[in-house]
């Protein structure tokens, strides 16, 4: 059976986009993610005869063809409906999720007072959607993270594909031109659980998505 067969009918699950972190009802911890990277899987795989779910942050790209989309806002809210979409055979989390957010939103907009100088926030670790979902009684057959590393990219990233128990994932290099966040092109170094490294590209993110569609494919079994 080819690679390509192997997505055929399989449910694949991916998160795509950043989130928005409320402070108050005007503003909001954000970060760069356009959904680009996310939403180029999520076109590939359909195309490759997946069923696939699309969870996405804030983003101002249309749906992809055939793609079921499920719009969020915050970090929680992601975690909450990609859970929800268990079970599934593969998840691909390309979402830029907060790490950390507001420990409560203010409901009235928050005012400067005369002399004030500094604001201080109290930030709250957020729930990790992809170290839960590999260790959910549900587990997808395939679970795949993204990194995004600004340094140290190999090494941040092995330790997050070990620590969250993944079986691939894909680092990239955030803060340079020509990849990363909001760029159409991207390289991508995959590394998997079993030793294997690759890199794919630089090239269009539309032909990365394909590239590691390939790779979770081939990890399918037939
Ligand atoms: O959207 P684009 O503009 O196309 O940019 C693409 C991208 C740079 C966003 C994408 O290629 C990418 O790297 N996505 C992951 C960004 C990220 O949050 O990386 P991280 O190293 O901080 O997180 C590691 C992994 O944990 C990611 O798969 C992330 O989805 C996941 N995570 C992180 C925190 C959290 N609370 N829950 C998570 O699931």
């Amino acid at each position: 059976m080819s690679a390509v067969d192997a997505l055929q009918g399989r449910r694949v699950l991916v998160s795509a986009g950043p989130t928005f972190e409320d402070i108050d009802p005007v503003r909001f911890i954000g970060n760069r993610s356009s959904g680009k990277m996310g939403f180029a899987v999520a076109q590939a795989a359909a195309r490759r005869g997946a069923r696939v779910v699309l969870v996405a942050g804030p983003v101002s790209l249309p749906t992809p063809e055939g793609v079921t989309r499920i719009d969020v806002r915050s970090a929680a809210q992601m975690h909450e409906a990609v859970l929800a979409q268990l079970p599934a055979d593969v998840y691909v989390g390309a979402a830029a999720v907060a790490d950390f957010a507001p420990a409560q939103a203010a409901s009235n907009k928050i005012k400067k007072t005369a002399g004030q100088d500094t604001l201080s926030l109290t930030l709250v670790r957020t729930r990790d959607i992809l170290a839960d979902i590999a260790m959910h009684a549900q587990r997808p057959r395939l679970v795949v993270g993204f990194a995004a590393e600004t340094d140290h990219v190999e090494a941040y990233a092995r330790g997050k594909l070990e620590n969250k128990r993944l079986d691939l994932i894909a680092a990239n290099r955030v803060g340079v031109e020509g990849g990363g966040f909001e760029s159409d092109d991207n390289t991508l170094a995959v590394y998997g659980a079993d030793g294997s490294a690759q890199v794919l590209g630089p090239a269009p993110k539309t032909v990365l998505a394909d590239a590691l569609l390939d790779l979770i494919a081939a990890r399918l079994p037939g």
